[in-house]
């Protein structure tokens, strides 16, 4: 019978696989338009006073439409302030007035989401660094560049037609739009038919786990059933598992309205935070979903984020895309849809599935592991260009011999992209320290010279050393 749906779909639709690969492709990958066409400014100025004043006057003299300012103590002397400005290029001379500021300013930095809009002279576009958040609450400016909101279906979403589904995915949606940091989580009371259609998956894919996926999933899984609620007659609320994950590796669970840039996406890794869904594929098809759903983030995602190992390998992914450029984001978001989604490993001499987008897939959770598909090694300097197809099941996996030696990689790989600066999260602060000047190195030295007498202690009491 035809449905009217194309052949590549049909196939995903017949096989179940719940490809949520559909909307890396098609949404994260998508270029972030910036609607104000506004630019950000950091700089520090000479300690005297009217230095401020004098800045403004520029951007007056030239007409340029000032957005938002804001100041802060600076991170390379104590005495002094840095700035943030937000302005748009659409009046004056905005070029014009950089390069008055740039003369008196000690410090200056252009910080865009749009690399190459500068043509001007060219120096302005060799220090512009996309921007990224600094801090875990800055992760609040997401929920305003959601590429889609929850309820915008494609045509052929199987909840298209369905007026009570799509009111529920504007109710789940509208949770996570006006979430901010630091909140619980609000809990969903999911309805009877929603809970249904958990049962069906839980119940299919939890007969193939002890023997397709890796030992740390089937490590954890148990202790999810224990602590947050995994049964078949239970959808896990986000709150709880979040707090669980927390206890874990310190990763937690964000709410997310729509689909994110990948940019947006990765760098919530970096601060150990998972945008995840909170909604429900449609009933009427349970074993498919052309995006992801809370099936696809609890199953398939969280019991991994709960692994040391693993946490660590999804964290440096995220701090990898932190500044990077355009180019390299979609390269790290092809590693990560090798990884995080669609990952192998190597456990005994037996192939096992860590991939997310495996083990909430029953059709393609025993596909992975037969012959059907090439495997490779995994390795990002490799698989950032690897081409996949989005609508069918993975003609390629790559296959990590452990998380610790996949995270060695990335560390590697993260080396050669091209940023004029190295990042460090801080999990005290959960804030990212860009490390660029001399200062900040000596006070890393310290920091680390710490963490080695530690070690050479705790060797000594142990009878190490
Ligand atoms: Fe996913």
């Amino acid at each position: 019978m035809d449905n009217g749906i194309s052949p590549a779909k049909k196939q995903k639709v017949a096989n179940g696989s719940n490809n949520d690969a559909d909307k890396i492709k098609s949404g994260y990958l998508k270029t972030q338009k910036d609607p104000e066409n506004s630019v950000s400014l950091l700089f520090s100025l000479p300690e005297k006073v009217g230095a401020l004043a004098q800045v403004l006057k520029i951007f007056e003299s030239h007409q340029v439409n000032l957005h938002h300012i804001e100041s802060r103590p600076s991170k390379q002397s104590s005495t002094e302030f840095e700035f943030f400005v937000s302005c748009d290029n659409k009046t004056g001379g905005l070029q014009e007035a950089l390069d008055a500021l740039k003369k008196i300013a000690k410090s200056f930095r252009l910080l865009s989401r749009k690399t190459g809009e500068y043509p001007a002279d060219g120096t302005v576009k060799t220090d512009e660094v996309p921007w990224f958040p600094k801090k875990i609450c800055e992760l609040d400016r997401f929920a305003n560049q959601i590429l889609s909101y929850g309820n915008e279906l494609e045509s052929d979403h199987p909840g298209f037609t369905d007026a009570v589904y799509r009111a529920r995915r504007k109710e789940l949606a509208d949770i996570a739009f006006f979430y901010k940091h630091g909140q619980e989580i609000p809990r969903v009371k999911y309805t009877e038919d929603e809970i249904s259609t958990w049962r069906t998956i839980y119940n299919e894919l939890t007969k193939l786990y002890p023997t397709h996926a890796c030992k740390q999933f089937n490590h954890v899984f148990p202790l999810l059933q224990d602590n947050c609620g995994y049964n078949p007659d239970n959808i896990p609320q986000l709150e709880d598992v979040s707090r669980f994950l927390q206890d874990c590796t310190g990763f937690r669970i964000r709410p997310v309205a729509g689909l994110l840039s990948s940019r947006d996406f990765l760098s919530g890794l970096a601060f150990r935070t998972f945008h995840s869904t909170q909604y429900i594929r449609h009933s009427s098809r349970p074993m498919y979903t052309p995006e992801p759903d809370v099936c696809h983030e609890l199953l398939g995602h969280v019991p991994l984020f709960a692994d040391p190992a693993f946490a660590q390998f999804s964290q440096e992914i995220g701090l990898a895309s932190l500044g990077a450029p355009d180019e390299y984001i979609k390269k790290l978001a092809t590693c990560y849809w090798f990884t995080v989604e669609f990952g192998m490993c190597k456990q005994e001499n037996d192939l096992k599935a860590y991939g997310a987008g495996l083990l909430s897939s029953f059709g393609e959770l025993q596909y992975c592991l037969t012959d059907a598909s090439e495997k490779k090694t995994f390795d990002p300097a490799v698989t950032c260009d690897q081409e996949y197809p989005i609508t069918s099941f993975q003609p390629i996996y790559f296959v990590a011999d452990s998380f610790e030696k996949a995270k060695e990689k990335m560390r590697e790989y993260a080396k050669t992209i091209p940023r004029p600066f190295s990042v460090r999260y801080n999990p005290y602060t959960q804030s990212v320290e860009v490390i660029e000047n001399k200062n900040q190195i000596i006070n890393l030295t310290h920091a680390i010279k710490g963490d080695l007498t530690l070690l050479e202690d705790a060797l000594s009491k142990i009878g190490g050393i």
